[in-house]
């Protein structure tokens, strides 16, 4: 369809004129967007500005026990010699971390960088009980005990994020400086807790911080836009314009960053020994979930689905701030969804917000709210289209790769044989029932992905 001439772009683009006018004339811009309100820092962004700082002392049995997991554990399904000198190990850290007491976590409240520690410690303890004990089946239920359960919820609860390994975990909270006298960068940044060891886990980690921390150039952008006094003045216009041609540039430059994981992540190994230890509890409609929380109340509703880079708030907030529609809700955008467009899971860029920080999904809240979006903003200033149009187009082609670098890791991986270094001697029962590839969240990666592409093809304005 000619999107140029679609009536219905017309029809979208009168009403916004009449709801936009309505909104500047109220002057709603008012109130300041200080990013700090939302754990979000001027300078590193959603990674806290230092590394955080060990758990006070009556902790450290949790933080000892981590230190030691990565030589006594491996993964259930690894029958590799060493992985069987090492089982009578495991058994005995995991009767360990069953005999502990529950600690009560109450006094970490009033800290967020302890209640970050302490839920990326017992988050990290989680995977390592859960992927290293052996299970008479797949589906077979794993009962987490009472002292990593409870404590993780209660952190979890505080910090308002998921009780399971997230991005945050993984990504923004798990590092140490390679030179403690220079400042966050990503060539000074070292990975402490790698659940596989290898050094494909480390550059997946590197890889995603250095989105992170190219990302903290498009939150000034955000903020600056967020604390436009009147977007209709001339000096707003020009520099949103001069901001949607910057936002272009580093989404360019996010798309090296992501094509840069051919480099140093390796497919076999990202596939075969990363991806188990991520992965979450599974939940499959009207049965138990695989992971049972001990004496907590409702477990089955707790949202266990591991760390995915689709929960990276800075990512959500390009999205946000572009006006993205991921669950196809604004009909008049054109092309139309496709019927693979309309089967993909809408809500899952949603559900990922559950598994951020609670500030930083707050954050998402906010700039999701400001009353006059930059798309808004755009539709009204024709000189503002081809900038917005183009920072859209350069989000598309990101997610284009995007799209290739997850068929090379995951799609194509799905039916391929275990390296041996996975230790995998029988393959029964590792691919998906239904053959066809999966995300680390469940879902059916190439139609999620695509869909997502499209919605943000879709965000484009049509030219005047
Ligand atoms: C080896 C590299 C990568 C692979 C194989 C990969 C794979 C995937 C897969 C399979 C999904 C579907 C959802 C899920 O399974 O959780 C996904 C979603 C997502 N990934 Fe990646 N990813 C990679 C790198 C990255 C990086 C570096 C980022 C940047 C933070 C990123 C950001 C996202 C986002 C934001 C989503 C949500 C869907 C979307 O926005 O289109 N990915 N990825």
């Amino acid at each position: 369809m000619n999107v140029i001439s679609s009536p219905l772009h017309l029809i979208e683009r009168a009403r916004s004129v009449i709801d936009i006018s309505t909104l500047l004339s109220r002057n709603p811009r008012q109130g300041g967007f200080y990013p700090r309100d939302f754990d979000v820092d001027p300078h590193t962004g959603f990674f806290p500005p230092q590394p955080l700082p060990p758990l006070p002392r009556n902790f450290s049995i949790w933080e000892k026990a981590l230190e030691e997991a990565p030589e006594v554990l491996c993964l259930a399904e690894n029958e590799s010699e060493e992985a069987l000198a090492k089982r009578p190990l495991g058994e005995k850290w995991r009767k360990t971390v069953q005999s502990w007491p529950v600690l009560d976590t109450t006094r970490l409240r009033d800290n967020i960088r302890s209640l970050q520690k302490a839920h990326m410690v017992l988050a990290f303890l989680l995977h390592y009980y859960a992927h290293s004990i052996q299970k008479p089946s797949k589906d077979a239920s794993i009962l987490i005990p009472r002292s990593i359960s409870v404590p993780l919820v209660a952190v979890s609860r505080e910090l308002g994020i998921a009780p399971v390994l997230t991005f945050a975990d993984t990504v923004l909270w798990n590092w140490e400086f390679v030179n403690p006298q220079e400042s966050l960068s990503v060539n000074n940044i070292r990975y402490v807790n790698l659940l596989s060891g290898s050094e494909t886990e480390q550059a997946f980690y590197v890889v995603s911080a250095a989105v992170e921390l190219k990302g903290v150039e498009m939150l000034q952008i955000i903020e600056g836009f967020m604390n436009l006094p009147n977007t209709s003045e001339l000096s707003a216009v020009t520099k949103i314009k001069d901001d949607l041609l910057r936002l272009k540039k580093i989404v360019d430059e996010l798309t090296d960053i992501f094509q840069s994981v051919r480099e140093t992540v390796d497919p076999t190994e990202f596939y075969w020994l990363c991806r188990p230890w991520w992965s979450g509890s599974e939940s499959k409609p009207n049965s138990q979930p695989t992971w049972i929380f001990e004496d907590v109340p409702d477990y089955a509703k707790l949202d266990l689905s591991g760390p995915s880079a689709g929960q990276s708030t800075v990512m959500h907030a390009l999205d946000v701030f572009l006006d993205i529609d991921h669950k196809l809700v604004h009909h008049h955008r054109q092309p139309a969804p496709s019927d693979n467009n309309k089967k993909a899971d809408r809500g899952f860029m949603e559900r990922m917000r559950r598994y951020m920080p609670g500030k930083h999904r707050e954050y998402l809240t906010r700039v999701g709210a400001v009353p006059c979006s930059v798309r808004a903003v755009a539709n009204l200033n024709p000189g503002l289209r081809e900038p917005y149009n183009g920072a859209v187009d350069a989000l598309k082609r990101l997610r284009d790769i995007h799209i290739r670098i997850a068929c090379i890791y995951v799609v194509t991986k799905t039916n391929s044989t275990p390296p041996p270094q996975a230790g995998i001697v029988s393959c029964h029962g590792q691919g998906p029932e239904d053959g066809r590839a999966r995300g680390t969240g469940g879902n059916q990666v190439s139609s999620l992905l695509k869909a997502g592409r499209d919605a943000t093809n879709r965000a484009k304005l049509p030219a005047v």
